[in-house]
């Protein structure tokens, strides 16, 4: 078979292995497993570290069985990449190697009042979020790594106890899957991405290196942080299992990694992703670009340790997939998750006025950063039917990402006339064409499906000098143009900037 290049790419959801031709988006075998969510509170997020774990090598013998069962060798393998859900974090035990409480999710935002502590220590007394963002790109939030670690301090004595005695790690999943999958307590290497650094509040942006300035504003001991590396280079090699030698050459938190696999490795180009919530990245080259109007600046890619830094512009939304998942799970209005194209078309034959939902369920992240938000559905008549309210969700997908775009717009000062898509509610091509008629842009699908996990797998490849990153894959798409009118296309964005005003402030 040739060259294989592995890629974990564990998500919020689901973990998967796949192996790549090397130089190709060809996946010659890969396996997908569910991950737990842990609610233990109203807000509260958690998952199991050592699910994590086991979940993760799972997929890697069940994918590799599928190699062997298609006549391909294990020893065809020249190296791996990680890719992972972000800034969700996990504090374990050097000794021990076992997690001293579940990673907390990106999501969870039991951590709004320790954002509220740290806003009173912003000097002046301004309570400015945007405080910190000159050295580390990102606003004061629950999303971010270094409030959940202020957290598990200040809430968890285990953690306090651990942290004093110099026995804590602190890792975003890839840090923790990178020890564990190096050794753990028998010598694993701990190490983190610059591209995942990029998302704790703890990097500084342009140095790309633990800030000081950063460290203290938390009062977090540095003794618990991983070295940060760059996102194509050896790492260490796989301790155990079928990958036992395999090397560790890849790493790139996943909205990155999905940039990368997309080909958008030049200036100007953008993707979003459609999975929980929904992520739109704008490749702007060498130079960090500082956002005015909500959006972070992050790392998108660092290809080798000499190689200078990638940036990227960052518009995150909290909640997209996760509000059709809430249609099922919650309203029964939907009998699963792929059903709601249909239901929602079913809206087009039944006249009712427009509905809008603002599914602001833990709040709003980009460009509003209003943790105070929730969610809104405004416009309902009495002959408003739950399809109606299937679409509004769909829309609301749409709107959220037209947001972010035209604060990307402003903030680069040219408009983005085509935005590349991926992520699991990309299969829906009614939302597609909602997208380009909503957002006024010509959508593009690459009818390669996994361009997360390519992108890890590219630079995996690279650091072992199996894939050229300098001559991109064409891969051919799918395009969705926009039928709307300018006109009719402002008067409902119109509209959805009411529903968002009365979203906001809610929970004060
Ligand atoms: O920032 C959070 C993001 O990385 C999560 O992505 O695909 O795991 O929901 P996903």
């Amino acid at each position: 078979m040739g060259p294989l290049i592995g890629a974990i790419d564990e998500g919020t959801s689901s973990a998967r292995f796949l192996l790549f031709k090397a130089g190709t988006t060809e996946v010659v075998a890969s396996h997908q497993e569910e991950l737990s969510q842990i609610y233990p509170k109203q807000g509260w997020v958690e998952q199991d570290p050592m699910e994590i774990l086991r979940i993760v090598d799972t997929c890697i013998e069940k994918t590799i069985d599928k190699l062997i069962s298609a006549g391909g060798n294990v020893s065809d393998i020249v190296s791996v990449g990680i890719t992972n859900q972000r800034e969700s974090t996990v504090l374990w035990d050097r000794n021990t190697g076992k997690p001293l409480y579940n990673s907390i999710v990106w999501l969870d935002v039991r951590t709004s009042s320790t954002v509220d502590i740290l806003l009173n220590q912003v000097p002046n007394k301004t309570r400015n979020k945007n405080y910190l963002k000159p050295l580390c790109g990102l606003p004061l939030s629950p999303y971010f790594s270094a409030v959940k670690i202020k957290w598990l301090q200040d809430n968890i004595p285990e953690i306090k106890k651990a942290m004093s005695a110099g026995t804590c790690m602190f890792g975003t999943i890839d840090s923790w899957l990178i020890w564990n999958l190096t050794g753990g307590i028998n010598g694993g290497v701990h190490i983190t991405d610059v591209t995942n650094a990029s998302r704790t509040m703890l990097m500084n942006i342009d140095s790309l290196k633990w800030d000081p300035v950063l460290i203290n504003f938390f009062d977090i001991p540095t003794s618990i942080l991983p070295e940060i590396r760059s996102s194509c280079e050896v790492y260490g090699s796989v301790a155990n299992g079928s990958l036992k030698g395999v090397k560790l050459a890849g790493c790139l938190g996943d909205q990155q990694s999905a940039l990368v696999g997309q080909q958008c490795l030049n200036r100007g180009q953008a993707k979003a992703t459609y999975g929980t919530g929904c992520f739109l990245l704008y490749n702007t080259g060498h130079t960090r670009v500082n956002s005015s109007h909500g959006l972070l600046t992050t790392v998108a890619y660092k290809f080798g340790p000499n190689a200078p830094a990638v940036y990227a512009l960052e518009g995150s939304v909290a909640i997209a997939g996760a509000a059709v998942n809430w249609l099922r799970d919650n309203l029964a209005v939907l009998p699963s998750f792929g059903q709601a194209q249909k239901i929602a078309e079913e809206a087009e034959k039944v006249q009712s006025g427009e509905v809008y939902f603002v599914p602001a369920f833990s709040g709003l992240y980009a460009p509003y950063w209003q943790q105070e938000a929730r969610g809104v559905i405004v416009g309902i008549s009495e002959d408003t039917e739950s399809c109606h309210l299937v679409k509004a969700t769909l829309e609301a997908v749409c709107y959220q990402t037209r947001d972010i775009l035209e604060a990307m717009n402003s903030d680069y000062g040219s408009t983005l006339t085509c935005l590349q898509v991926d992520g699991g509610m990309t299969a829906n091509t009614l939302l597609m064409q909602m997208q380009a008629d909503l957002a006024g842009v010509t959508v593009l699908k690459p009818t390669m499906a996994e361009s997360t996990a390519l992108g890890a797998a590219m630079a995996a490849g690279a650091a072992v000098g199996h894939w050229d990153l300098e001559g991109t894959i064409d891969i051919p798409a799918v395009k969705w143009t926009p039928r709307l009118s300018e006109n009719e296309r402002d008067v409902k964005y119109a509209k959805w900037k009411m529903a968002i005003e009365r979203a906001m402030g809610w929970d004060m």
